[in-house]
C-alpha cells in the first residue's frame, strides 16, 4: 500500500477549544494510527504572528496546544510533530511561492475579504489596518503543506480555500519551473463535524469569543454547554434538530445510533436541559481521560520542548533538501557552477600550417599554404589538373623535408613567394611538411 501523507497545522494563538479538537486534532490523531498514513502535525506559530500577538500568550499557548495533541494521544514516535518555526525553510519557499502568487488570488482570499469588509463598513481605507502578515498567510500555509508533499490536509470547511490556493501555486511553481517539486494536496474535511457551533450558535471561533474551552474541567464544560443558545420553546413541544447549534456539536461526539436517538428525542419534545445533560455526559466522557494526561505534561515543559525539537530535527533535512533543489530551479545558483570560458574551439586551420587547394580563376588547378594564423606564405604556380596540382604539392614536401637550409630561390622554381611571408617562410613550412615525411 502506498503512503499516504497527511498534514495539519493547529495556531498556537490561545488555549485548545472543543472546535480545533473536532476539527482538527481528532480526526488527525485519528487518522495518524493507521498503518500506510504518515503524518505531519505542527503548531503553526508564524502564523500565530499574523496581528501582532502578545508575546507572552504566543509562547504560552504553544506550550497548551502542545501538551494538548500529547494528551489527546498523539504519538511523537510515529508522526512528525514540530513546531513550524523550528523549520526556517519554510518561510523561505513561502518567498519562493510568493513569487509565483497572482496578488488578485490572494485578493480574493476569504479572511483578508473579510478584513477589508469590516473597513468598508467603518467607511475606512479598504486596507486600513491590515497586515501583510493576514495578506500573505494562504502563502504561508502553502508552504506549509507544499514543504513535505502532503497529499491530505484535514481541515474545518473555512480552510476549504487555503487548501485550494496551496494546490493553484503547486501547480503554477511546477509549471514555471518544468518539473514536479509539488505533490497537489487535497482538503480532507470531515462532514459530520467540520464546523462546530460555539456557544452563541455561529461557528465555534476563537475570534468569536464562543469557544468552548478543552480543559477547564467538567463543571466548566457543564457550564459552557448549558449556556449554549436555544429557543424558548418549552419540554413537549416538538423541536427541529436540523436548525439546533446544540444538536450540531452532539454530531461531532455521537455514534450514529444516538444520534438517531437524540433526533428522535427532539421530535418527542425533549427539554433543552434534559437535551444539554446528555450532550454535556457524552462530551466529558470522550475529554476527561485526557484532562489528567494534560496537567501532568503542562508541567513538565522542558519535556515537551525537547519533544519538538527531535521532531523538527528529524525533517529539516528533507526540507534543506528540497530547499537545495528549489534554489538550484529558480537560478539561487552558485557562481562556480559556471563553465569555465570554453576556448574557441580549435579548427584544423589553427592547428598549423596547411596547404589550401583551389581553382583559379583562369580555370587551373592551384594549392596555397597559409601559416597557423591563416597568412599565405605561398601560392603554387598553376595546374592543369588535380592530379598536377598534387605532384607539385608532394614536390613541395619532398623538398622541404630534404633541404636544409631551404632556399628560397629553389622553391621559387615551385612556387611564387607572397612578399612579405619570404622573410620568415622556413619555419611554417617545415612545420607544416614535417607530419608527412615523419
Ligand atoms: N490556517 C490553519 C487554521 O487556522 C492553521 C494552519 C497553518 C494549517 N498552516 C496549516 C492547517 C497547514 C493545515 C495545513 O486552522
Amino acid at each position: 500500500m502506498t503512503t499516504l501523507r497527511v498534514l495539519t497545522g493547529i495556531k498556537p494563538t490561545g488555549t485548545p477549544h472543543l472546535g480545533n479538537y473536532v476539527g482538527a486534532i481528532r480526526p488527525a490523531i485519528q487518522a495518524s494510527r493507521e498503518a500506510h498514513i504518515e503524518s505531519y502535525f505542527f503548531l503553526a506559530d508564524y502564523h500565530a504572528l499574523v496581528g501582532s500577538p502578545d508575546p507572552q500568550r504566543v509562547h504560552r499557548s504553544t506550550l497548551d496546544v502542545a501538551a494538548s495533541w500529547l494528551a489527546l494521544g498523539l504519538n511523537p514516535e510515529r508522526v512528525h510533530f514540530y513546531r513550524q518555526s523550528d523549520i526556517p525553510e519554510v518561510t523561505e519557499l513561502t518567498w519562493l511561492l510568493s513569487c509565483v502568487t497572482a496578488k488578485g488570488q490572494l485578493n480574493r482570499a476569504h479572511a483578508y475579504k473579510a478584513a477589508v469588509d469590516v473597513n468598508v463598513a467603518a467607511n475606512l481605507d479598504h486596507d486600513h489596518a491590515i497586515g501583510v502578515g493576514l495578506y500573505l498567510y494562504p502563502v504561508l500555509m502553502a508552504a506549509d503543506i507544499l514543504m513535505f508533499n502532503a497529499h491530505q490536509v484535514p481541515v474545518g470547511r473555512d480552510q476549504i480555500q487555503h487548501i485550494e490556493i496551496a494546490r493553484d501555486l503547486a501547480q503554477r511553481f511546477n509549471h514555471i519551473y518544468g518539473s514536479e517539486f509539488f505533490t497537489l494536496p487535497q482538503a480532507a474535511v470531515d462532514e459530520n463535524t467540520a464546523v462546530l457551533p460555539g456557544v452563541d450558535g455561529r461557528k465555534m471561533s476563537k475570534s468569536y469569543d464562543n469557544v468552548i474551552a478543552l480543559w477547564e474541567g467538567s463543571a466548566a464544560l457543564k457550564r459552557a454547554i448549558f449556556a449554549i443558545v436555544t429557543n424558548s420553546q418549552l419540554p413537549g413541544e416538538p423541536k427541529d434538530p436540523d436548525s439546533s447549534s446544540l444538536f450540531q456539536l452532539y454530531q461531532a461526539f455521537a455514534t450514529h445510533a444516538q444520534i438517531a436517538e437524540m433526533r428522535q428525542a427532539y421530535s418527542d419534545g425533549i427539554g433543552w436541559g434534559e437535551a444539554k445533560k446528555v450532550v454535556f455526559e457524552r462530551i466529558d466522557a470522550e475529554i476527561a481521560p485526557s484532562r489528567d494526561r494534560y496537567q501532568s505534561l503542562i508541567a513538565r515543559p522542558k519535556d515537551i520542548e525537547d519533544t519538538l525539537l527531535a521532531g523538527a530535527a528529524r525533517l529539516r533535512p528533507q526540507a534543506q533538501a528540497l530547499l537545495a533543489r528549489l534554489r538550484e530551479a529558480v537560478g539561487l545558483r552558485s557562481l562556480a557552477s559556471f563553465a569555465p570560458p570554453i576556448a574557441a574551439p580549435k579548427s584544423k586551420k589553427s592547428k598549423g600550417p596547411r596547404i589550401l587547394q583551389f581553382k583559379d580563376d583562369d580555370g587551373r588547378f592551384n594549392f596555397r599554404l597559409t601559416s597557423a594564423q591563416g597568412q599565405v606564405l605561398l601560392t603554387g604556380l598553376g595546374y592543369l589538373s588535380p592530379a598536377h596540382c598534387a605532384q607539385a604539392i608532394e614536390q613541395l614536401r619532398q623538398l622541404v623535408g630534404s633541404a636544409t637550409p631551404l632556399k628560397i630561390a629553389e622553391l621559387s622554381l615551385l612556387v611564387e613567394i607572397s612578399a612579405e611571408a619570404a622573410g620568415g617562410i622556413e619555419s611554417p613550412l617545415r612545420e607544416w611538411a614535417q607530419p608527412a615525411l615523419a
